[in-house]
């Protein structure tokens, strides 16, 4: 009997993703979900989980599964908090991300101006200038709390300077970014999540139209210009849509890298073996990449509903109904990767589904290849080890984004005559 037949006999738990730590190891849940039963139902979720490579893949393409989670996010609000929360659910709905073909097709068509080559490949020096700074420092202080001191800074200063907001903004910027993820990756909002993000999003909003406006006065070579400027066939993004695409692009950007630089240092630490490998070995950063992606994925479920009703390896998907396409499990499937709970750096057929795919394909997925890549060659590079220094990891909470809320690291310096 092979392994994935013996491992299916196992009766899968439910999940129950609300549970402080879920993200703590996953693997074992999802797998013993991943062999018996493709579609799983969980009562305690009241959700579909996909978590087979495969299906999550082809739930990415299918148009019946909707991307569109605002009602679910808010659907069940009473009218009074609707009208309260207006502004949360007036510019959500324009995110990219949250939008089914035809609007999304003439968003990501517009928004794919600002992401051109020449843009991403502009910001090559740039991003190099930050990690060199930012690891300058963590050199200097040699004990760092990594998720404050780099992780969150590097994507932060990077979408700062696409979208032309001041560095000495950076902390309005992180508190926007945060408010936002805690709701979208909440299990379910609270009131407190609600009116963090209410704040978020007004204040926002203020501080990019008077960016917008310099922007319209006097243009620069930012992302931002290109975004105002961006024509498609006479059609153009109106100023609510680009400031619904900045907070995207905001959170997007920053809340996906900061948690993927923590996950991929903790795995280099934890693999020494991988870590001297990519040192002796630079030229291999981007396959070590693409496996740091695959084996610690920071994209755990996306959330997709049901439009209408059909049938998924026999089980009955009614229209509303909730569906996880879990990426994090879908990367280490069995039916797909050859020993995959190993970190492996010459693995040939990677291909995680960590950015994608299907229409909602990953926009940044090069820019943020760019600062992993800079950020782990850079680390190998200049420092002989890493010590993790927390006895118990601190990971979030969330179901979209899986990561650590704060990891305290030890950086040794290398010895003098290596
Ligand atoms: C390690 C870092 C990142 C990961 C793992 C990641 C992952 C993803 C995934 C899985 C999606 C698809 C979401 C869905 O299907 O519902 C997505 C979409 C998106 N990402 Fe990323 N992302 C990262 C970094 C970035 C960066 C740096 C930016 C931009 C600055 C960015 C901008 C976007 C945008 C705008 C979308 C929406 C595209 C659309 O709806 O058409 N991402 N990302």
């Amino acid at each position: 009997m092979n392994e994935v037949l013996a491992r299916a006999e196992v009766m899968p738990p439910d999940m129950d993703l609300k549970v402080p730590r879920a993200n703590a190891n996953p693997w074992p849940k999802l797998k013993a979900v991943q062999d018996a039963d493709p579609v799983f139902w969980s009562d305690c979720q009241q959700a579909w989980f996909i978590s087979r490579h495969e299906d999550v893949k082809a739930g990415f393409m299918d148009r019946r599964l909707s991307a569109d989670r605002v009602t679910f996010l808010f659907g069940a609000l009473p009218e009074e908090l609707k009208k309260k929360y207006e502004p949360i659910l007036f510019y959500f709905p324009q995110w990219v991300v949250l939008m089914d073909a035809p609007r999304h097709t003439r968003v990501r068509k517009l928004l794919l101006k600002g992401f051109t080559k020449p843009i991403i490949d502009g910001l090559a020096d740039f991003t190099q200038g930050i990690v060199d700074e930012l690891l300058d420092e963590v050199e200097v202080s040699g004990t760092v709390e990594f998720i404050t001191e780099y992780a969150f800074k590097l994507p932060a200063y990077v979408i700062m300077h696409m979208l032309g907001v001041p560095r000495h903004m950076y902390d309005e910027f992180k508190g926007w970014s945060l408010d936002m993820a805690r709701l979208v990756g909440a299990p379910e909002p609270t009131l407190e999540l609600l009116d963090q993000t209410l704040r978020a999003v007004n204040d926002m909003n203020a501080a990019i139209s008077k960016l917008i406006a310099e922007r319209r006065a006097e243009p620069k070579e930012d992302l931002l210009t290109a975004l105002i400027h961006a024509v498609d066939e006479g059609d153009t993004l109106n100023e609510d849509e680009l400031l619904a695409s900045c907070q995207v692009l905001m959170l997007a950007g920053h809340e996906t890298t900061i948690n993927m630089l923590g996950n991929g240092l903790l795995e280099l630490i934890r693999h020494r073996a991988q870590w001297e490998q990519l040192r002796d070995n630079p030229e291999i950063v981007r396959t070590a990449i693409e496996e740091l992606l695959r084996y610690n994925n920071v994209v755990g479920s996306l959330v997709r509903e049901a439009l209408e009703d059909f049938e998924w390896h026999g089980k009955q998907i009614k229209k509303g109904d909730v569906v996880y396409l879990m990426a994090y499990a879908a990367n280490r499937d069995l039916r797909v990767y050859e020993d995959p709970d190993t970190l492996n750096f010459d693995r040939k057929n990677q291909f995680p589904l960590s950015f994608g795919p299907g229409i909602h394909f990953c926009l940044g997925n090069q820019l943020a290849r760019m600062e992993l890549e800079k950020s782990f060659a850079g680390i190998v590079k200049r420092f002989e080890r890493a010590e993790i220094l927390d006895d118990e990891l601190d990971w979030n909470n969330s179901i979209v984004l899986r990561g650590m809320n704060s990891f305290n690291v030890k950086f040794h310096p290398k010895t003098e005559n290596r």
